[in-house]
């Protein structure tokens, strides 16, 4: 079982977010505080998911560890070391596929490789084919992004993220916009993906439910600005089958976080 969360002075391999604080400037002249002193604890292999109510902070967060923006306070650290800007040891995985659409599925699952001009043409091409094996997307490798349906496209977009093979993969509600049954089986694919290579993963999703199967750690962030409310350790047994969702340790938890986040609605409300 990984280390607690709170670690906070615990040096461990992996990625650790240290009090991230981030400040947007508005072109209206006032500042949005996006991100109050955050800290999240990704360790090697660990299973991390972000849930929180809208607007508060989860892609801010995503694209801070990205390297994609820059933050305003506190750190980010790779195996204890500080890190600035993107890198090639993180990928996102963004809600929307964004997909290059004059290339086919092969030709989109290689473009990383490409622009990274690594590794050999023989090699990335290789490793192409067993991506799209791994995906489910055999006999459609010479389709274009329009020809595929959403789900189909959210596998090109996982794909081609795992192509580079990052050590850690961050999620920005990858399945948000698929139907209730496609979003099952995309969720228990990557939970196959994961098993089988153990990444490091950041979730972000405003579904309980996703986050509670998935992660081994759920951070509760609060409404803006986003602070970590809670930090909930899920400890329910691993390889996970969607039937896992219907046991009662598993409700109980999802019952736990869900009254979090609507304790925080009551006080806004108020
Ligand atoms: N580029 C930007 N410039 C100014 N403010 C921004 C920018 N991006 C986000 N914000 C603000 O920062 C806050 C957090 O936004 P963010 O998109 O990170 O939230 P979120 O938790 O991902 O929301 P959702 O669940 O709706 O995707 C919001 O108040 C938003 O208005
Ligand atoms: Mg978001």
């Amino acid at each position: 079982m990984p280390e607690a969360a709170t670690a906070g002075s615990t040096f461990r391999q992996g990625l650790a977010v240290r009090g991230l604080t981030k400040i947007y400037d508005s072109h209206r002249g006032g500042e949005t505080v996006a991100l109050d002193r955050i800290t999240v604890d990704a360790g090697d292999g660990e299973f991390i998911a972000i849930v929180g109510p809208s607007g508060c902070g989860k892609s801010t967060l995503l694209h801070c560890v990205a390297g994609l923006i820059p933050h305003e306070g506190g750190s980010l650290l790779l195996d204890g070391a500080a890190v600035s800007g993107p890198g090639r040891e993180r990928a996102v995985v963004f809600q929307d596929p964004s997909l290059l659409p004059w290339r086919t599925v092969h030709g989109n699952i290689l473009y990383g490789m490409d622009i990274q001009r690594r590794p050999a043409p023989d090699v990335a091409h290789a490793r192409v084919e067993s991506l799209i094996d791994l995906v489910g997307l055999r006999g459609f490798e010479a389709h274009y992004p329009f020809e595929l349906s959403g789900g189909m496209r959210q596998r090109v977009n996982l794909a081609r993220a795992l192509a580079t093979q990052p050590r850690i993969l961050l999620m920005d509600e990858p399945f948000g916009a698929l139907d209730a049954q496609t979003r099952e089986l995309m969720q228990t694919e990557l939970l196959a993906i994961w098993e089988r290579d153990r990444k490091t993963v950041i979730f972000v999703t405003h579904d309980i439910e996703e986050a509670v199967y998935l992660a081994d750690r759920v951070y509760v962030l609060s409404a803006r600005p986003g602070r970590v409310q809670d930090v909930v350790q899920i400890d329910l047994p691993r390889p996970r089958t969607p039937e896992i969702k219907r046991e009662a340790a598993f409700t109980a938890i999802e019952l736990g976080i869900w009254r979090m986040l609507q304790g925080q609605q009551q006080k806004e409300v108020r």
